[in-house]
Formats: structure tokens, C-alpha cells, sequence
């Protein structure tokens, strides 16, 4: 295989774009038959964590506020939408659609080389395991199986810039989230349910389809060195947003005992989940999915869902849209407004002003939303 060819329907993750330039005949290929790669990805110290724009560092007192992100300000999520450019001021004067190019030195800046270790994939060829190779183990670089160009259904086998924005946020707030129990949804190759487990002590990382879930399950066993001190258990389950219940059928090697459920009911206060909001059918099913494991849930807890908004032009409307997100906030405000007399959703977007811990473009379309979960004032008085 000299080059790998996308096809039309084909979704290549931005974090993969640095595709390797060499050519194999053999690739191993994972139980779909799709050549299997292996990235590295860094988690930079503390002292060189990079933060874009010009927040600048923070110290470690600094960072552990909440409160404070929201004054410091920086670049990252849009509030509501105001400050956006507004789509008729891309259109030049006959309404044609006035793109700008960035240049190929804004793309790699000499700033950016500096710290920026681009991410080259590693074919694995066929008959090697690439995880099972002596190789020196360094705390802090995570190696994560993938595929490259899937199908839609498949994306989850791919790592996307999501990922890296919620690990980002876990490693500079790590407090909020240490020995807790958390569940993760659509967690795809595990990434970050993986940085998640170097400070929380259960993980519930959950998915669907057995070919992804057993490549996610070979990624958390492959980085135990990044989180097995800790004592810290990554569990891989099925869960799947279009059915109502959790799997507990014992032929499915994911599925659920009832000690796993009690304890995910009992202890966990923290969901999170990293770019799963692409089709609307998805997303109507994933916000009824949380709604109902909230509803089950003993503790107040806390939502974290990260999102990119992709931009494109549609010949249907002429415009530059992004249907997607569009449903997705429609979903976020229908949770946030909600009164079912039980339990209250605030919706709150988090400022993206964090330094980096990992190496990826935090682009202007990512964004962090927070939904804090709690009983509505009135059960509270009764509790
Ligand atoms: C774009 S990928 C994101 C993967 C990972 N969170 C990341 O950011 O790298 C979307 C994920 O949602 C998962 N997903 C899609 N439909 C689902 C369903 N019905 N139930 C559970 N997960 C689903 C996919 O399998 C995939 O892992």
C-alpha cells in the first residue's frame, strides 16, 4: 500500500493529518478489516504546558479555581453566539463565499515548532504488535491504536480533537475529579478516559461495537503505565445510546454485572464525553441516555461534553452552517430549561483559557460545555 485513499465518504480526523509517508504491503488489519496505526501522544510538564493566546501560564494555585477561569477570559467558547461573524460577512459583494486561506505559516508558526511535536502515525505492519515490543516506558506519553479515513460509523476509532480538550481540562483541574467514579460516553479509542484514570479512581469508559471496544480495551491495557500507580480501574462497557437498557447479556464480553450498575448508580457524580455530537438522531439519543443515568444516580454530579463545530457550506442553504452543533445547543437549552420537578440542569460553557497539556490546535470551533445536576430546590427541602 503506497498511500492511503479517502473516499468521499470517507472522515479523516485533523489529528491524524500528518498522514506517515511510507509505504507497507502488509498492515495489520483489525477485526473490520481497516489497517491499524499507532500514535504517541505527549502529556507535557507542568513548566512547559503551553497556553495559546495570551492567557499566559498559570501558577498551580491559579488553575484550580473554576470561578477564576470565567474572569480571566481568553480565548475559547462563545457564549451565546454573539460575538461570531456573521455568515453574510463572508460573502463578497455578489455573495460569493470570500474564504481566507491561512498560510502555511500560520499553520506552523516558529512559535509553534517550538513546542510542537507534530504527530506521525506508526503503521503497524503485519504479524507485529506494537505494544508487546520492549520498548522504553515513559510515564507520559500515551500510545493510542487507531485507524485512519473510517467510515461515519466508525469515527469512533479514530482520536479527535475533543479528546484532547477534555484530557486537557481533567490534567489542569485534576482535583475536581480525584478517586471519584465517572462514566464516559462515546469514548472511542479511550484516550481520555485513560488521562481520566491518572486521578480518578473508577472509570466506566463505555462505547459500542465490539471491534472498537476491543480496540479500546487494548489501548487501556497498552497505557497502564500512565495511570497504574494510581491504583486507578478503567472499566470498558457497552452502552449504547439507542437501546434503554445497559447490556448484561454474558455473551457480550462488555457487559454489565449488577454489582457494576449499583456502583455506577451509587457513586458516580461525573459524565463526561468528547465530540459525539455529528448526527442529530445521535444526539437526541445520547442527551435521553444521560438524562436517564442521571435520573438514577444517588449523588449530585457534574456533565462535561466537549464539541467542535465544523463548519460547512451547504449548496441547500447556501450559507455556511453547522447543523449539528446547531441541534446540539438546541439540545443543551432544552436540558438546561427543563422542570420535571426533581432535578435542576445548569448549563454553563467553560472559558478555554487552561494551558495545554497535550499537543493538538485548539482551534476556535472547540468548545467545553458544563451541565451541574442537582435536586430541584424544592426536593432538596425534602431530603
Ligand atoms: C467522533 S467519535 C469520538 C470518539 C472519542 N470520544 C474522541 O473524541 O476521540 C464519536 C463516538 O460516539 C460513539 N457513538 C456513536 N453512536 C453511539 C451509540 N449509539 N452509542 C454509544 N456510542 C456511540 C462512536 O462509536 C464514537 O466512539
Amino acid at each position: 500500500m503506497d498511500s492511503i485513499t479517502f473516499t468521499s465518504d470517507t472522515v479523516l480526523s485533523d489529528v491524524h493529518i500528518y498522514t506517515p509517508n511510507c509505504s507497507h504491503l502488509m498492515v495489520r488489519l483489525n477485526g473490520d478489516g481497516q489497517p491499524v496505526f499507532v500514535s504517541k501522544f505527549k502529556i507535557l510538564p507542568n513548566s512547559t504546558a503551553h497556553s495559546k493566546g495570551d492567557v499566559g501560564h498559570l501558577s498551580n494555585e491559579e488553575t484550580r479555581d473554576d470561578d477564576l477561569i470565567h474572569q480571566i477570559g481568553g480565548g475559547g467558547a462563545t457564549v451565546s453566539g454573539k460575538d461570531e461573524p456573521r455568515s453574510d460577512t463572508l460573502l463578497d459583494a455578489d455573495g460569493d463565499l470570500d474564504v481566507t486561506r491561512r498560510s502555511d505559516g500560520n499553520l506552523h508558526s516558529d512559535e509553534d515548532d517550538e513546542w510542537r511535536e507534530k504527530v506521525y502515525p506508526t503503521i503497524i505492519s503485519k504479524g507485529e504488535d506494537f505494544f508487546n515490543e520492549e520498548q522504553e516506558e515513559d510515564c507520559s506519553e500515551i500510545r493510542i491504536e487507531h485507524t485512519m479515513g473510517t467510515a461515519l460509523e466508525d469515527v469512533g476509532k479514530q482520536v479527535w480533537r475533543g479528546a484532547f480538550l477534555l484530557a486537557d481540562y481533567i490534567l489542569n483541574y485534576s482535583h475536581l475529579f480525584k478517586d471519584h467514579t465517572v462514566l464516559e460516553l462515546g469514548a472511542g479509542t479511550g484516550m481520555t478516559s485513560i488521562v481520566m484514570a491518572t486521578v480518578a479512581k473508577t472509570i466506566y469508559c463505555t462505547d459500542v461495537g465490539e471491534d472498537l471496544l476491543n480496540m479500546c480495551e487494548r489501548n487501556v491495557i497498552a497505557n497502564k503505565h500512565i495511570y497504574g500507580t494510581t491504583g486507578s480501574e478503567i472499566k470498558v462497557r457497552d452502552l449504547d445510546w439507542l437501546k434503554d437498557e445497559f447490556c448484561t447479556d454474558t455473551k457480550n464480553p462488555y457487559c454489565w454485572s449488577e454489582e457494576e450498575t449499583a456502583q455506577l448508580h451509587d457513586q458516580t457524580d461525573v459524565l463526561f464525553a468528547a465530540d459525539v455530537f455529528y448526527e442529530d438522531d445521535l444526539t437526541d439519543a445520547f442527551f435521553q441516555t444521560i438524562y436517564r443515568v442521571l435520573s438514577h444516580l444517588r449523588n449530585p454530579s457534574t456533565v462535561y461534553l466537549s464539541v467542535e463545530k465544523r463548519l460547512n457550506f451547504t449548496l441547500r442553504k447556501l450559507d455556511v452552517t453547522c447543523d449539528a452543533y446547531d441541534h446540539f445547543r438546541l439540545c443543551l437549552d432544552e436540558l438546561g430549561n427543563m422542570n420535571d420537578g426533581r432535578t435542576s440542569f445548569v448549563v454553563e460553557p467553560v472559558k478555554l483559557a487552561f494551558p495545554q497539556f497535550l499537543v493538538y490546535e485548539r482551534v476556535e470551533q472547540l468548545e467545553l460545555w458544563k451541565i451541574i445536576v442537582e435536586p430541584h430546590t424544592a426536593m432538596k427541602r425534602l431530603l
